[in-house]
């Protein structure tokens, strides 16, 4: 069993990343800029974006975190979506989700300029990601492609099972482990809350790439030796012996299915890391596209 160790890979590529901003630092050339707007204090989302912000620093971009309060009104929103559109020192921003009640998520993603849109989240991208179009992939599942790499997973005729529909995880991995090529050329099954009988899914799988978001929902009955394990979950669950009252936790029950697995992804230190790795990648080619 190999643990797909994405802490260890999203250093390697913040490195990477870091080593080219020197060069364009050295040719005196202008650093990527990524800018990130969260809409109100739940406490997930700011340690999120506290991470990515972190994670500019590291490798050298510039970064500029917008907070607006809970209350703030999707014409509020959309104003600040239009300025940071217009602002030529932004290479590339995202909007934080989820947001609340009060804003038409789709409405605010469809506002951003597709050539800042380094999440991929805006229609015209995720279009051309289905077309196998060169295009910003969201960077969850990006970031689980490049894992798949890195190891040299081979995903060719395998039967890949992906564990809920989202827009952010489930779909576009969907689309992106059938398409043409490698990682890809899977034979995919899409699960979600109305599959029946997923456990007899899951058992043929060569594949299993959960983003569920249900504590140790996956368990060693459902599935085959050798399978290999992507745990997309992370789930805080409330446990007082831990300092911040809670712990972690994905998808899969990692001790016992990791003796069946021939690779898999830890929780937290898996395709976590990943994330944010493959949003500054994102970020770096926005910058290199708009060349201003
Ligand atoms: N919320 C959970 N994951 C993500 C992500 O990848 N991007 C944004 N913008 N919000 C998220």
């Amino acid at each position: 069993m190999t643990i797909l160790d994405g802490k260890k890979v999203s250093n390697d590529i913040k490195n990477e990343i870091a080593a080219e901003v020197q060069k364009m630092k050295d040719n005196g050339e202008k650093v990527p800029h990524l800018a990130a707007v969260i809409v109100g204090e739940d406490g997930a989302s700011l340690t999120y974006v506290g991470s990515k912000v972190r994670s500019c620093e590291r490798v050298g971009f510039e970064s500029t975190m917008i907070c607006l309060p809970h209350t703030t009104s999707e014409e509020e929103l959309l104003r600040k979506i239009k300025e940071l559109n217009e602002n030529d020192d932004i290479d590339g921003f995202i909007i934080q989700l989820p947001l609340p009640p009060q804003i038409d998520t789709q409405k605010v993603l469809m506002a951003v300029d597709p050539s800042k849109d380094v999440d991929g989240f805006h229609p015209e991208n995720f279009g051309k990601l289905a077309l196998d179009m060169s295009t910003f992939i969201p960077a969850t599942p990006f970031g689980i492609l490049e894992l798949l790499a890195r190891y040299k997973v081979e995903t060719k005729g395998k039967h890949t099972v992906v564990i809920g529909r989202s827009h952010i995880v489930g779909r576009p991995m969907s689309i992106l482990m059938s398409r043409k090529g490698w990682p890809g050329d899977s034979t995919v099954t899409l699960t979600h809350s109305n599959t029946k009988d997923i456990a007899q899914i899951t058992s043929q799988a060569d594949i299993i790439i959960s983003a569920l978001g249900v504590p140790n929902f996956l368990t060693a009955e459902m599935v085959k030796d050798d399978v290999v394990i992507i745990d997309v979950g992370i789930t805080r669950v409330p446990d007082d012996s831990s300092p911040k009252g809670y712990v972690i936790t994905g998808d899969v029950d990692f001790e016992n299915v990791s003796k069946k697995a021939s690779f898999i992804t830890p929780v937290p230190g898996g395709v976590g890391p990943m994330t944010i790795a493959m949003l500054l990648k994102n970020t770096l080619l926005a910058r290199v596209q708009r060349k201003i």
